[in-house]
């Protein structure tokens, strides 16, 4: 293959999307919409990445990076058009050989196929450019392809810079094009502003290289769907179905029922165990991993989260960076806010959050219960309506139950508090002081019954 370096124009403001994030920021399925041409660059072995950045530069910089590595940033610091912020990368890519593919940030559906097969027929071709171009029924707003009669390059004209015969032209520029790397800076240096508009467009330099006797390809891309761009909210919306379908054709295939799925998110991030299910409403974010024949009941939200094989999670539950191991049972309406580990068979049930601590083997808190920076040992059971009073106001304390310990219900467990194995508290208790192993604790008033006082009330107030 010959070399290949890539420029990813990302610096304007994207207008029609109304929004004070910049456009290329805006997420798809979870992730900036400009890491999926990242992504595609990666997998493709190009060798130099070259991220065109202006508008919310720094922010653009800092979203990628982790993802940025390897990137480099270059600054357009006016908007001046797409030819200018191609112009930004000259100095860097000075002495380039090979090709230079040349993409807009606001494309996440391209896929590795369509990109194997541009570069294929731009070397087969010995074109000097190759423009990738698509038929849309409804092509407003697009650049579009003229072509002669032999059907070559003619042109391509802007919308606002198109007769009104122009306009009814169907075939679009995609904005993705593989260029020879020689003679590419020559010709974009001599492109002049647009008559309407004033801008230096990027496809100016397709008829600059024709001028020249250069050979200028058409690479019709027949899915209109792989080349979709966004410009608005209403395009974010639809790009993100197209790659939601994706996502979910691709884990039934491994393997995974989904029940609607029409109705289910998952990150492309995200990877998912044959035999599991996920029933409709399911969002699964970030870097969550979920093992084999898991049911995830409708209504949960899993965000950068592990689960083992055979978990149960019921209606409502919300799990955020807590790693779940084999056969545990969270929910309904469990709430596991960062740090929260399970292990084996443990349950959290209904309305029970937790927070920054694990619950060992087997472990329960079946109902209405808070657990915030504890540690609990295996076959603990937590009774319903347990807190840990983890803060004092000023800093968060440790709370330590050991295994086979028994938290009777409506318990509050003063930290820093340990409670011993074995122990058993009573109901109702609060806990300030450290339990020993096997004693029995109660920390609540004694309860005194005064015989025949609830009759002798009623008559004194004329009741039976
Ligand atoms: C561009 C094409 C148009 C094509 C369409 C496909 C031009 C002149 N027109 O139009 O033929 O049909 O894409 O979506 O190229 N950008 C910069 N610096 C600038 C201007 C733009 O980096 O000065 C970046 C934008 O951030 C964006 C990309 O270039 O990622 C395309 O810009 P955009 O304004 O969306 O161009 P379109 O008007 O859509
Ligand atoms: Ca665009």
């Amino acid at each position: 293959m010959r070399d290949l370096a890539a420029i990813i124009l990302a610096a304007g403001q994207g207008t029609r999307m109304r929004s004070s994030l910049a456009k290329v920021l805006h997420p798809v399925a979870g992730q900036p919409m400009i890491s999926y041409p990242l992504e595609l660059c990666r997998r493709m072995g190009v060798k130099r990445t070259l991220v065109v950045v202006g508008h919310q530069a720094e922010q653009v910089q800092a979203a990628l990076g982790e993802r940025g590595n390897g990137v480099e940033f270059v600054l357009q610091a006016e908007q001046r058009g797409t030819a200018d912020a191609v112009l930004q990368t000259e100095a860097a890519l000075r002495g380039t050989t090979g090709d230079v593919l040349v993409l807009s940030g606001d494309l996440p559906l391209l896929s590795d196929g369509l990109m194997e097969s541009l570069l294929e027929t731009h070397a087969r071709t010995e074109a000097h450019v190759t423009a990738v171009t698509t038929r849309l029924e409804e092509p407003t707003g697009y650049g579009r392809v003229l072509r002669d009669g032999n059907g070559e390059f003619l042109e391509i004209v802007e919308e606002v810079e198109a007769t009104e015969d122009q306009r009814h032209v169907q075939e679009i520029n995609v904005g993705l094009y593989c260029f020879a790397a020689p003679g590419l800076f020559t010709a974009v240096r001599q492109v002049r502003p647009s008559k309407v508009k004033g801008e230096l467009y990027l496809p100016e330099v397709l008829s600059i290289i024709k001028t020249h006797g250069g050979k200028v390809g058409l690479f019709f891309a027949s899915h209109w769907r792989e080349v979709m761009g966004i410009n608005t909210r209403e395009d974010l919306a639809q790009v993100y179905a197209v790659l939601r379908g994706r996502i979910v054709t691709h884990w039934m295939a491994e393997g995974v029922t989904i029940l609607d799925p029409g109705a289910v998110h998952i990150s492309p991030l995200v990877t998912l165990g044959q035999d599991t299910v996920l029933y409709p409403n399911v969002h699964l974010e970030g870097r969550t991993t979920i093992g084999h024949n898991c049911i995830i009941y409708p209504g949960c939200r899993l965000r950068d989260s592990h689960l083992g094989d055979g978990v149960t999670v019921l209606d409502g539950t919300i799990i955020l960076e807590s790693e779940i191991a084999d056969a545990c049972t969270l929910g309904p309406y469990a709430h596991l806010r960062p740090g929260s580990r399970l292990k084996r068979k443990a349950k959290v049930g209904n309305f029970v959050e937790m927070k920054k601590s694990t619950l060992g083997e087997g472990s329960k808190a079946p109902h209405l219960a808070y657990v915030g920076n504890a540690t609990v040992g295996d076959r603990v059971n937590i009774g319903a309506g347990t807190i840990t009073c983890n803060y004092d106001g000023f800093s968060k304390h440790q709370t330590l139950i050991e295994d086979e310990a028994f938290i009777g219900s409506n318990t509050s467990l003063v930290a820093p508090v340990k409670i011993g194995r074995g122990a058993i508290v009573a109901a109702g208790s609060a806990i300030t002081q450290e339990v020993p192993p096997d004693a029995l604790a109660f920390g609540r008033a004694m309860q005194v019954n005064k015989e025949g006082r609830a009759a002798e009330i009623r008559k004194a107030r004329g009741k039976k």
